[in-house]
């Protein structure tokens, strides 16, 4: 666990970068830092490698006041991610990878083998290896650069906005793929950024700080939602709260309907106008019966009631097919489920 202790950076031209900050981020934990831009966020990471020392108060890892370690023992068990990667360019990719073990004095094929099983890892094709990082694209470097801070297994992972320099879609496959990562490896994570959304996605919890260095908010992201502490954190979470929200509530409050579904060999089915399901024999979704208009599905009790939400708008019916892990249709859930669901998620 990493703790802060009213901590307070004042640089040496009288300018309070961070005030009087406290917070925990908890061990096996992604910890993200947001706000905007000059509001301390890097000030506050570097303060735990002590990369820059805090004026007043402390910083504790696992209860140990951060300014009692020297440095370079400090930081062999806290990796570094910065933003374009930070990669050496003259040096290849395994090269890279291995900085640290090569530091530590391992020698030099246990540091290779570790690079290359790391590369494979973050998702790189081992032949990137032997490339210089210029030779990369923006997302493969930053794969690299989160390659080369897991080298040496640090518990600690601090990250400053690792993903803000690559385009979109290559941005959301990065955070996908660090959230599976971090489910293997469940390191504590210091996940600096100024993107609410990236925030909120990532983030077990979520420190919103203002310009000043002041902490305005620190809660999980659904409390952040739900209870913004003030107007401050609530312009900067933007619109489409209660939507988001349900992202955080599990599909499982659904109540589903089995008896709207039929499989194709009866497929007699009733004659009122119900919207019914046909289902293969292998138990996959194949369209409405006599009704040939598109339908929504998602996967019941794993995705959220805001993917159950948007089958159902996705589907003429305006019901959402639940499926189980598998594709195979479990039931179907009706407008009047998701509104029951809707106004229980509404009530907290
Ligand atoms: N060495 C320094 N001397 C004086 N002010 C600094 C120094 N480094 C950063 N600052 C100021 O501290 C504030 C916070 O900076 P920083 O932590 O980099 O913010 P962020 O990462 O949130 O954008 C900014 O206003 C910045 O100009
Ligand atoms: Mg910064």
């Amino acid at each position: 666990m990493i703790t802060f202790d009213s901590v307070t950076k004042r640089y040496p031209d009288g300018f309070v970068a961070v005030d009087n900050l406290s917070l925990e981020a908890e061990t096996g934990q992604i910890t993200v830092l947001v706000g905007p831009s000059g509001c301390g966020k890097t000030t506050t990471l570097r303060m735990i490698n002590r990369m820059i020392d805090a004026t007043e108060g402390q910083i504790l890892l696992d209860g140990s006041d951060v300014r009692q370690i020297d440095p370079p023992t400090l930081r062999r068990g806290i990796g570094y991610v910065i933003q374009q990667a930070g990669l050496f360019p003259h040096r290849k990719i395994v090269d890279n990878v291995a900085t640290v073990p090569y530091l530590l004095g391992w020698e030099k094929k246990k540091a290779r083998d570790r690079a290359m099983e790391l590369l494979e890892r973050v998702g790189l094709d081992p032949k990137m290896a032997q490339r210089y990082p210029f030779q990369l694209s923006g997302g493969q470097q930053q794969r690299v650069g989160v390659a080369r801070a897991l080298a040496a297994d640090p518990p600690v992972l601090l990250m400053d906005e690792p993903f803000s320099a690559v385009d979109p879609i290559v941005r959301t496959s990065l955070q996908e793929e660090l959230l599976r990562l971090q489910a293997e490896l469940n390191k504590t994570i210091v996940f600096v950024t100024h993107d609410i959304d990236e925030a909120i996605k990532l983030g077990d919890k979520v420190a919103v700080l203002r310009v000043g260095g002041k902490l305005a908010q620190f809660a999980a992201p659904k409390t952040l939602l739900s209870e913004p502490a003030d107007d401050f954190v609530r312009e900067f979470l933007g619109r489409d709260r209660g939507i988001r929200r349900l992202s955080f509530v599990s599909s499982s409050y659904l109540k589903l309907r089995t008896d709207l579904t039929v499989t194709s060999s009866s497929a007699a089915g009733p004659s009122d106008d119900a919207w019914l399901m046909v289902v293969s024999e292998d138990g996959k979704p194949v369209g409405w019966l006599d009704r040939d208009e598109p339908f929504g599905t998602y996967v019941h009790g794993k995705d959220s009631l805001r993917a159950a939400l948007d089958a159902a708008l996705l589907s003429s019916s305006g019901q959402a097919v639940a499926l189980d892990e598998s594709g195979r249709v479990v039931g179907v859930a009706t407008r009047k489920a998701l509104d029951e669901a809707l106004s229980e998620a509404a009530d907290g």
